[in-house]
């Protein structure tokens, strides 16, 4: 069972006549190494406790009623873990203090989302990208490597988040070839910075479908330099990715399809810094706009019949029919 802990040590202590140095010694042998190493922190109802040191936690002042006794800082339990983000639970019946912090990191509570950006330099990222790329595939190449580079930018909460989810994304989400996976990773840490990140989410869907992957950006430590270049017209992995199979010849098992996906995936790490850069300090400019061969159909399609849900080129898939 399990009880709010000040008014467990007040029944228990009216009902068992404990004295407090009792109490204390129950339950004084939990140490928080984050408050005072190597130091026991014991708990003591309220008025009983006189408070005549100060008591930081993450430097700030805790009103736990802490003081020294013999040679040893004692304070109340719960003031400290909850300023640490924890919970403290009293169960009667085992005898047991349960402080639990598993809510906690680097003694800070997660801070409201969107988490915090700093600018970063895309060719940092650029070549990361490329190297992650290796580790993962493409969502995680470019989550992965935007995450690691906030890690040492911003720090936490950064340092807590397991871009190990982002794997997923690999082969257009589990080798089925819908959205690219390097687009599927852009749009989850741009969602995470940035509550307004719609346009330059778009933005960045039709620069890739606009864009020459891969980029002669990675010459210096690519695997394979100078590579055929191609324009998927579609954000979709499939088409990217076999159509510039079958431009260069190359399997899509093979190392050169890997290289130039690594490359494609440090491009597009680059241009979500670009673009949030730009957007956090105000000066995104929207550019992408359909190309003349698929305007008319999304005019019909989408504003006049509105019959069609999608922003991708039409024409990658269908025939023209007007
Ligand atoms: C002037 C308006 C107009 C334009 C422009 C237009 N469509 Fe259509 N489309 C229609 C109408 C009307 C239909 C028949 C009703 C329906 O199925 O929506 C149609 C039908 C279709 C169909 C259904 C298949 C079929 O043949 O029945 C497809 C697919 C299609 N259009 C694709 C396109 C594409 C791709 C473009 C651009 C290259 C395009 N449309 C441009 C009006 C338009
Ligand atoms: C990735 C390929 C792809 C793209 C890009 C695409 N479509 Fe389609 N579209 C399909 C498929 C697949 C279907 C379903 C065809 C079916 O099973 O009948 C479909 C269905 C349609 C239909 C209904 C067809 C019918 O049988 O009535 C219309 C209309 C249509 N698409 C219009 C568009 C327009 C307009 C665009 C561009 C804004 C577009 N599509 C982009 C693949 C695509």
């Amino acid at each position: 069972m399990t009880k709010n802990l000040n008014d467990v040590l007040r029944v228990s202590k009216d009902q068992e006549g404990l004295s407090r140095r009792k109490l204390l010694a129950n339950v004084g042998k939990v140490t928080i190494g984050a408050v005072a190493a190597g130091s026991v922190i014991g708990f003591g109802a309220e008025k009983v406790l006189a408070s005549d040191v100060n008591l930081k936690v993450n430097g700030q002042q805790v009103a736990a009623g802490a003081k020294i006794e013999k040679g040893r800082a004692v304070a109340q339990i719960r003031p400290v873990v909850e300023q640490l983000g924890g919970t403290v639970n009293w169960d009667n019946v085992s005898k047991t203090v349960d402080v639990n912090g598993k809510a906690v990191s680097g003694g800070s509570k997660y801070p409201a989302y969107p988490w915090p950006y700093k600018k970063l330099d895309p060719e940092v990222v650029r070549k990361r990208g490329y190297e992650n790329y290796f580790k993962g595939g493409c969502m995680y190449g470019v989550a992965a490597t935007l995450i690691e580079t906030l890690r040492e930018e911003v720090g936490f909460p950064y340092t807590d988040l397991p871009v190990e989810m982002y794997k997923y994304g690999a082969g257009g989400a589990g080798g089925w070839g819908t959205l690219c996976g390097c687009l599927n990773g852009a749009g989850a840490v741009m969602n995470l910075v940035t509550k307004d990140y719609g346009g330059i989410y778009g933005e960045i869907i039709g620069w890739y479908t606009e864009a020459s992957f891969p980029s002669k950006k990675h010459e210096a430590y690519c695997k394979f330099n100078d590579q055929v270049q191609t324009v998927s017209k579609s954000p979709l992995c499939h088409a990217s990715v076999t159509k510039w199979a079958s431009a260069s010849g190359a399997k899509i098992g093979s190392d050169e399809k890997k290289d130039r996906c690594a490359k494609t995936t440090g491009d597009t790490a680059a241009r979500v810094v670009e673009l949030l850069n730009q957007h956090m300090e105000g000066s995104f400019v929207a550019a992408y706009k359909p190309a003349e061969e698929f305007k008319g159909c999304l005019d019909c399609h989408k504003t006049a019949l509105d019959n069609e849900q999608g922003k991708m080129n039409c024409v990658s898939c269908h025939d023209p029919h007007n």
